[in-house]
C-alpha cells in the first residue's frame, strides 16, 4: 500500500512556479542559517534502542534534513554559471528544492498523530527515490561543462571541493533517511535482525572483506577471464587472537573495499598480463585501541608520482569510459568516481583513505576507521563564511620556478652571464 503512494524513482516533479516557486528561496534562506548537527554512531544507536522513539526521530529529522538540504543548495549557487545552467545541474537542484519543501510541510504537523508519522515515512521514501540518480546526474553536468567550456585549474579545484562536499552531504542525508525508515517503517523487513537500522553493532570486518573481494572478483573474471587470489592477515591488537568486530555500517565498508579491490585487481591483471600466474592481493586487517586499519596491497605496477595527485579527482580514470547501456554488468573501472567516493565514505565517520604507490611495483591502499563508536561522528559540510571564501579562492600561489618557462630561463641566464662578465 505504502509503495503505491510513494513517488516512483525518476518521476520527480520539478519546482516550476506557483506557490512552491515562491516558497523555495525563502525556505533555502531560512534553513541554511542553521548549521547541521552531526550525530555519532552512538547517537544513531540510541534512536534505535528500547528508549528511542519515532516521535523524537521525526522531530529531529523534520528540522535536520531541511537544514542539510538548504546548506548544500547554497553551495550549488556558488558554482560557475555555465555549470549551474546545465540541464543536469538544474535537475539536481530541482530535486533538492522539492525535497526541502516536502519536508518543511511537516513543521505544521502534530507528532502525536500516527497518520503524520506514517506520512513522514512515505515522504522520506519519496525523497530517497527522487535522489537516487543524483551522483550520475551531477557527474553528467560536470562532464558537459568540462567538455563544452574546458576548465582552468582554479575552477577545477573549486569543482572538486564542491563535489566532495556535495556527495558527503548526500551520504549523510541518506544515512538519516535510512535509519528512520529501517527503524520505524513496519513495511521494511530487516534481513539482519541484529542490525540497528543500517548499523551493525558487531560488524565482522573480515567477513565484509571476503564479501567485497568475492564480488569484485566476479566483475574482474567477467572482464578479464582471470582474477588474483586473496591473501589475508588479521591482527587483533586489542584482544589478541579474537575475531575483529567494530560498530559500523557494513554497506559503507563494503562499498569502500569493493572499489579498492576492483582497482587492485585491474592493476594486477593489466600489469601482469604476460605472467603465468597473478600475484595475490594482500589484505591486512588490524584492530588497534583507537583505529581499525585495512591495508590492501597489490603488485599492479603502481602509479607514477606525476599522477598521484590526480587519483582522488572526480572523473580521473585511465580506463575507457564505460557505456551506460542499462545492462546488469557493472563495469570494472572507467568513471573515475571509485576512489573519491570511497574516501568520502571512510571520512564520513572520521576515518580516512590514503594511497601509497611504489611506481613499477605496486600500490598500498589504506583505510582507517574509528574503532570506538563514540568517536565515529558524522563529518558533514556546513555552508559558512569559510566555505564561501573557499569558492572565491584562486589556485595555489604560483611561487615556484617552472623549469619549462623559457622567459625566466633567458632572463636568469642573461643575469648570470652579466655577473660572470663583471668578474
Ligand atoms: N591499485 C591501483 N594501482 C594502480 N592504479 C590505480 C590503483 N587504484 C587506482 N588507480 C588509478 O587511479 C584511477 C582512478 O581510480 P578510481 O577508482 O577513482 O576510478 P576508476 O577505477 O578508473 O573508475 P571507477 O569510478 O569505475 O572506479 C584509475 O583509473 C587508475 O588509473
Ligand atoms: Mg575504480
Amino acid at each position: 500500500m505504502r509503495a503505491a503512494r510513494v513517488a516512483l524513482r525518476g518521476a520527480a516533479p520539478l519546482v516550476a512556479g506557483g506557490n512552491s516557486g515562491r516558497q523555495a528561496p525563502q525556505a533555502v534562506e531560512r534553513f541554511s542559517r542553521y548549521s547541521p548537527s552531526p550525530l555519532s554512531i552512538k547517537q544513531f544507536l540510541d534512536f534505535g534502542s528500547a528508549n528511542g522513539c519515532e516521535r523524537t526521530s521525526f522531530a529531529f529529522l523534520r528540522q535536520e534534513l531541511p537544514v542539510r538540504l538548504a546548506n548544500i543548495l547554497r553551495e550549488i549557487d556558488l558554482l560557475p554559471d555555465q555549470l549551474q545552467s546545465t540541464p543536469s545541474v538544474q535537475l539536481v537542484k530541482s530535486w533538492y528544492i522539492q525535497s526541502l519543501l516536502d519536508l518543511v510541510e511537516f513543521h505544521q504537523k502534530n507528532p502525536e498523530d500516527h497518520r503524520v508519522l506514517s506520512d513522514f515515512i512515505d515522504t522520506l521514501i519519496t525523497v530517497r527515490n527522487r535522489h537516487h540518480d543524483v551522483v550520475p546526474t551531477m557527474a553528467q553536468g560536470v562532464i558537459e561543462y568540462q567538455d563544452t567550456f574546458g576548465v582552468d585549474p582554479a575552477t577545477n579545484q573549486n569543482i572538486q571541493y564542491f563535489l566532495d562536499r556535495f556527495y558527503m552531504n548526500r551520504i549523510s542525508i541518506r544515512m538519516l533517511i535510512n535509519q528512520h525508515t529501517l527503524l520505524f517503517d513496519d513495511h521494511t523487513n530487516s534481513s539482519h535482525p541484529q542490525h540497528i537500522g543500517s548499523i551493525d553493532p558487531c560488524c565482522d570486518v573480515v567477513g565484509v572483506v571476503n564479501d567485497a573481494f568475492e564480488s569484485s572478483r566476479r566483475v574482474c573474471d567477467q572482464y578479464y577471464l582471470a582474477s588474483p587470489e586473496l591473501r589475508l592477515i588479521q591482527v587483533n591488537g586489542r584482544v589478541p587472537g579474537q575475531p575483529i568486530h567494530i560498530v559500523y555500517v557494513p554497506s559503507h565498508l563494503f562499498h569502500i573495499l569493493f572499489e579498492l579491490f576492483k582497482n587492485a585487481m585491474r592493476a594486477t591483471v593489466e600489469h601482469q598480463e604476460n605472467s603465468s600466474s597473478l600475484s595475490p592481493v594482500e589484505v591486512t586487517v588490524v584492530l588497534g585501541n583507537e583505529d581499525l586499519t585495512i591495508k590492501i596491497s597489490d603488485r599492479g605496477g603502481g602509479v607514477p608520482l606525476r599522477k598521484i595527485n590526480l587519483l582522488f579527482s572526480y572523473t580521473y580514470s585511465t580506463a575507457p569510459r564505460p557505456v551506460m547501456d542499462n545492462s546488469r554488468n557493472a563495469p570494472l573501472a572507467g568513471f573515475g568516481y571509485g576512489l573519491p567516493i570511497s574516501r568520502l565514505y571512510a571520512k564520513y565517520f572520521q576515518g580516512d583513505l590514503s594511497l601509497y604507490s611504489v611506481p613499477g611495483y605496486g600500490t598500498d591502499a589504506i583505510v582507517y576507521l574509528k574503532a570506538l563508536s563514540t568517536e565515529s561522528v558524522e563529518k558533514v559540510p556546513v555552508f559558512n563564511k569559510s566555505a564561501f571564501k573557499r569558492y572565491q579562492m584562486a589556485t595555489e600561489p604560483d611561487d615556484w620556478c617552472i623549469p619549462s618557462k623559457p622567459k625566466n630561463q633567458v632572463r636568469q641566464s642573461t643575469a648570470v652571464w652579466k655577473e660572470v662578465a663583471r668578474c
